[in-house]
């Protein structure tokens, strides 16, 4: 038998991994709005990206974004605020486990994958993290079966001032770091540890957004 205090030693351990493990992780309730960065790709154009991400007419998009000037002339690089609600919600496979999150719901075609699908995402989900939220095994994805598209998001942490309300789920883009965008801050900026997820705090005037709540 384990001797008890080595027992409550890992179980403290096993506590502080998972309070790491950042984001919702064991939530019991959602929050009404989050935001999503999403990195736009040479080729892709706006109605295709809003019916990934569940905006029924592309022209509700400058709510979130009023310095995209003409939507017709979008470009590669620049990034696109969505909002979308942030819930919490259980593993398929483990009822007790919970995450915070927004569910997009995806059609499948024929012959795509975990990681086909998550690269349409930019970096806002992972192939891993559909499949850990989904209960298709990854051999068998039904065409036409719909997936939940799940993007990670925060309805804030321990140590932000009460005046940062809203949580905007952001990738890091090649050269940045958690460092560098930790570094504008005056508090503790969360991320999750394995992707390059990072939540940024906002305040209703530099997200312009609290006032339109999320579908
Ligand atoms: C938008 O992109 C999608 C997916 O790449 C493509 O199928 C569609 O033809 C494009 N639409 C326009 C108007 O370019
Ligand atoms: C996604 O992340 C990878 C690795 O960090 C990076 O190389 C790539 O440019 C990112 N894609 C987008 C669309 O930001
Ligand atoms: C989403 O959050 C869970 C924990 O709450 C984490 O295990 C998972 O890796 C995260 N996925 C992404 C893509 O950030
Ligand atoms: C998607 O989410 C819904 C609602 O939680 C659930 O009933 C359904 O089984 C999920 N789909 C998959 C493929 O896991």
């Amino acid at each position: 038998m384990m001797p008890q205090s080595l027992l409550m030693r890992l179980l403290l351990l096993a506590a502080a991994a998972s309070a790491a493990t950042a984001a919702g992780d064991g939530c019991s309730t959602g929050c009404n709005l989050a935001l999503g960065s999403y990195n736009i790709e040479p080729n892709q154009n706006l109605s295709y990206i809003s019916s990934l991400l569940g905006i029924d007419d592309y022209r509700e998009l400058p709510y979130n974004n009023p310095w995209f000037g003409n939507l017709d002339y979008i470009q590669a690089g620049q990034r696109l605020t969505v909002s979308f609600r942030c819930q919490c919600l259980a593993l398929p496979t483990s009822p007790f486990s919970t995450y915070l999150a927004g569910s997009f719901p995806y059609r499948v075609s024929l012959g795509e994958t975990y990681s086909s699908i998550a690269a349409q995402f930019n970096n806002l989900t992972t192939a891993a993290w559909l499949q850990a939220t989904n209960r298709y095994p990854s051999s068998n994805i039904p065409d036409g079966g719909i997936m939940n598209v799940t993007i990670n998001c925060s309805c804030g942490y321990p140590g932000v001032p009460p005046e940062y309300k809203v949580f905007l789920t952001y990738p890091l883009r090649d050269g940045e770091t958690f460092d560098s965008v930790e570094e504008k801050y005056s508090f503790p900026v969360q991320s999750e540890m394995d992707s390059s997820i990072v939540y940024i705090p906002l305040t209703c005037e530099d997200s312009c957004c609290c006032r339109y709540s999320a579908k």
